[in-house]
């Protein structure tokens, strides 16, 4: 089985990678659908025929900077059209309408909602804000993409996630692994036992900055950094852990059933109000464990998911995967190095050895053959698309979605009560997408 992978890997040309429907249809997606139980959401892409011709019309809400940033992927969407922004800091209105110059503006995000004839909406607004333009939208009888985290508290999420059930409208979230290949790929292989059995999940995300951004004026402060306060934010575990707890759950096909943590402010006593410095820790009833952490005083490890089993270890950021054994350095090789070292050194030569030990190091393998340059972010913006158009809620997305907020605000709950906590079961929805019942029954 690894050999097949290699040579899947060694075949795959660099710039059909770039062609989505080449890629999905290496990756089993289209026709055969082998991905079916890993990643169960992609089936969106296997009728895009069907939509052709056909154009979606989109509202966005607070388009800053990850607004913007999505915004770039829609506006060059041909089934897409950008009818409308609403956002309450010029500044921001100013710079959307230049990918957009003919968008309706709005000052009032229910001005937008208003409007019948946009079908879906985007929200990109801060962390405290989620719920209730959320609510009002899917009362609306609008499509969803909400940006991650969904909701500021468990209840706000478990709200939206069944105002989502309740008015059947589309709901995506911004977890933009869930449509990265490199991750898609690596769950494939995981779910497919090619790492052997998983036993730990590592990760964390460093950075060296302090996470500020420049105010023009003083009573702008909590508006503009909003990420650094605790009535509109609830730090590094919203804003990263959400997207790395996820790859955790996704790899390991369940919930954790405790967690526990530490968070403090180290570094950047800057008058804020989050931490800069915490680590968490999720058991799974089993006994297996998913680590999360992050320090933004020191970014030498940056950021990485790694996926530990009996076999090999897989670093999807890096877009690597090693396996435990690898090929010995063939003997003649070695034996030709200790000829050398034998004629031109005068030191002794310690005593033979031709065992692994001096094996060529592991640089691993590319999942995707080569370098990772994106991520996930414009296919999940096209099945949204997709999904908006036929109506259609792929299997998974919101479920997956609503259990990483749910996975990082459990977590910080724990940080703050200072407490291990159990699951709280009162926020368990009926997923059962991996083909076991265990989100289910172990934790019902
Ligand atoms: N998926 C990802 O990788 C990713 C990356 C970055 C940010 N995000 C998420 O995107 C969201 C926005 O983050 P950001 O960095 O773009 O923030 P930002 O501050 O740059 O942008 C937020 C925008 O919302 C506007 N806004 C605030 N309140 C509003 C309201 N009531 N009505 C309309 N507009 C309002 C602001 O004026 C601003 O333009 C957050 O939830 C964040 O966690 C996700």
């Amino acid at each position: 089985m690894l050999y097949s992978y290699a040579l899947w890997i060694c075949v795959m040309d660099i710039d059909d990678i770039q062609n989505r429907r080449f890629f999905l249809r290496n990756l089993g997606v289209l026709g055969g659908g082998i991905l079916a139980a890993t990643s169960p959401w992609l089936s969106i892409f296997a009728d895009v025929k069907d939509t052709s011709g056909e154009r979606l019309k989109l509202g966005v809400i607070g388009p800053g900077s990850r607004g913007r940033f999505l915004m770039k992927f829609l506006a060059k969407n041909k089934k897409v059209d950008i009818v409308a922004i609403a956002d309450i800091y010029q500044p921001s209105i100013d710079e959307a309408l230049e990918i957009v110059p003919t968008a309706k503006v709005y000052k009032d995000y229910r001005r937008l909602l208003a409007d019948k004839n946009i079908q879906a909406v985007l929200v990109a607004t801060p962390l405290n804000t989620h719920f209730q333009i959320v609510m009002d939208a899917m009362d609306a009888g609008k499509h969803v993409y909400c940006e991650k985290t969904i909701g500021y508290d468990m209840d706000q999420c478990k709200r939206m996630y069944d105002k989502h059930l309740s008015t059947g409208v589309v709901f995506f979230t911004g977890q933009q692994r869930l449509f990265d290949p490199r991750y898609i790929k690596v769950m494939q292989m995981v779910h497919d036992g090619v790492f052997g059995e998983i036993t730990k999940v590592r990760a964390w995300w460093n950075r060296n900055n302090d996470w500020r951004r420049e105010v023009p004026e003083p009573r702008l402060e909590k508006f503009i950094n909003w990420r650094l306060y605790k009535a509109s934010s609830k730090g590094l575990m919203t804003e990263l852990a959400c997207h790395q707890l996820q790859v955790g759950t996704w790899a390991l096909g369940k919930l954790p059933e405790k967690v526990m943590g530490h968070g403090s402010i180290n570094y950047w006593k800057d008058g804020r109000e989050v931490y800069d410095n915490i680590s968490t820790f999720y058991i799974f009833n089993d006994g297996r464990k998913m680590e999360w952490g992050s320090d933004i005083a020191n970014k030498f490890y940056g950021l990485e998911e790694q996926i530990l089993g009996s076999v090999g270890t897989v670093e999807p950021e890096r877009g690597k995967y090693f396996f435990e054994e690898i090929a010995p350095q063939p003997a003649f090789l070695q034996m030709i190095r200790e000829w050398q070292q034998d004629i031109f050194s005068d030191s002794m030569f310690a005593g033979t050895s031709w065992m692994a030990e001096t094996a060529k190091p592991n640089h691993g393998e590319y999942i995707l053959g080569k370098k990772p340059d994106a991520d996930g972010s414009s296919l999940l913006t096209e099945a949204f698309v997709e999904a908006a158009i036929t109506g259609r809620q792929p299997a998974g997305i919101a479920e997956e979605g609503y259990y990483a907020s749910i996975l990082c605000l459990w977590g910080h709950e724990a940080i703050c009560r200072g407490e291990a906590l159990d699951f709280p079961k009162e926020y368990c929805i009926d997923y059962d997408v991996y083909g076991t019942s265990e989100y289910k029954t172990d934790l019902a």
